[in-house]
């Protein structure tokens, strides 16, 4: 082998924030609600934009920067140059504009970047060099063994509602788009050994509230520091050319009601650990309980499972009693976990009976 191979690279160097990043942060500083709502609405203009939008250098979490021994993934541009590599970036390009370059395969307006942030490269947000080497692995929910292509899966089947997408499904066993995201996983975890669970993953711990959480209080707490970015309507915003900039929380281009964000305990660790974007930590954590209840009790694409004549209250017993969450709730009068008449639930055969969440 002539060309370099992933372990004979530098090592990584941290990331320097990008300009729009640092630009975001002095707009969120600036405070006060109008203002807020103005310049929130320009930064689509104006391509204050996440970085998998600008293709702006990925940022460093605080936590990184504050030397607590977080694992720092290596940097894109070393990348190699041969057939590997392009796998790679192949599996990146996925990765970040989902809907373009799997386009068969999703079914709403999100892409796998959404929720994996930095290009599944930061901490807390479930980063992709975290769960590479602790595949394939056993989980309770499905009761079985998952590889990494059967976890993949779930996260097409339910988090980018392949049920809704051109093809119908997630990627078939054997695809190349598991192929391409698995050797970009593989690139990113260079160095991690196997097995061992890292610190950063998944999307860490959020202590219990002191109250139960309360959708009324979500909604202020939504008013004050999501709304600028996904819309007083929760649906996300998208740019003049129809581009997704700022992703849908609810309604029918969201992750479905099979989904692990559906669920307000998964909600709220994200929340207070990614969100509102660029300061993450700046909601308590009843705030981030609160919020993470009103996004969970909103209409979302149906559970794909729930074909063949499942009813609500069916799926309720056989999948979502244990799980903290509204589904099979009447809320504001509507029944949830009933999904969009549009949407297509005829085909999702590869989801029956698979229950790995994501
Ligand atoms: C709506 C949010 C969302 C989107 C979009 C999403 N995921 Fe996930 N993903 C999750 C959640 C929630 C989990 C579970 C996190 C945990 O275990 O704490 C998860 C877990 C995973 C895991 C396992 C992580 C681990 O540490 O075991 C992988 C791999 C994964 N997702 C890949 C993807 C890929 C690839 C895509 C795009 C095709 C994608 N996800 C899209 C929410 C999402
Ligand atoms: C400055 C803009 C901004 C603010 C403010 C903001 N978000 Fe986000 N949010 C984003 C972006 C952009 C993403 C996608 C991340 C990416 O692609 O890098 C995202 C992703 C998410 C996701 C996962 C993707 C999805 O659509 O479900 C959730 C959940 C979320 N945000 C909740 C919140 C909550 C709750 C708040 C308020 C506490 C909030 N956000 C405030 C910009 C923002």
């Amino acid at each position: 082998m002539t060309s370099k191979h992933p372990t004979d690279l530098p090592p990584s160097h941290t990331p320097k924030p990008s300009r729009g990043q640092t630009t975001i942060r002095a707009i969120l500083a600036v405070g006060g609600g109008l203002t807020l709502v103005v310049l929130g609405s320009l930064a689509v203009d104006y391509g204050l934009a996440p970085s998998w939008l600008t293709g702006q250098k990925p940022v460093a979490t605080a936590a990184a920067e504050d030397g607590s021994g977080l694992f720092t993934p290596p940097d894109e541009s070393t990348i190699p140059d041969d057939q590997f590599g392009q796998s790679v970036r192949r599996g990146m390009a996925i990765f970040n504009d989902t809907g373009t370059n799997a386009h068969d395969f999703v079914g709403n307006d999100l892409s796998c970047s959404n929720c994996h942030l930095d290009a599944g490269r930061q901490a807390y947000s479930a980063p992709m060099w975290a769960a590479y080497p602790v595949y394939p692995k056993y989980r309770s929910k499905n009761k079985m063994v998952n590889t990494m292509e059967d976890r993949i899966k779930g996260c097409f089947t339910y988090s980018m509602n392949a049920q809704g997408s051109p093809s119908g499904g997630p990627p078939p066993y054997g695809s190349d788009v598991y192929r391409d995201l698995q050797a970009y996983f593989f690139w990113m975890s260079q160095g991690l050994p196997i097995g061992k669970k890292q610190e950063g993953a998944g999307f860490g711990k959020i202590d219990k509230p002191a109250q139960e959480p309360s959708r009324e209080r979500g909604k202020e707490v939504f008013a004050a520091n999501c709304a600028v970015c996904h819309g007083a309507d929760g649906l996300g915003q998208k740019d003049r050319n129809g581009k997704q900039v700022f992703p849908p929380l609810w309604g029918p281009h969201s992750y479905n009601w099979g989904a692990g964000m559906h669920k307000v305990d998964a909600a709220a660790a994200f929340i207070q650990h990614n969100m509102p974007l660029s300061q993450p930590g700046k909601l308590s954590t009843q705030e981030a309980w609160d919020v993470a209840a009103f996004i969970d009790s909103h209409p979302r694409p149906n559970d794909p499972r729930q074909v063949g004549g499942i009813t609500v209250e069916d799926a309720l017993k056989k999948w979502h009693h244990s799980h903290d969450g509204f589904y099979g709730q009447t809320i504001d009068g509507v029944l949830l976990g009933t999904g969009f008449p549009a949407e297509n639930q005829a085909a999702a055969p590869a989801a029956a009976g698979d229950s790995s969440g994501g």
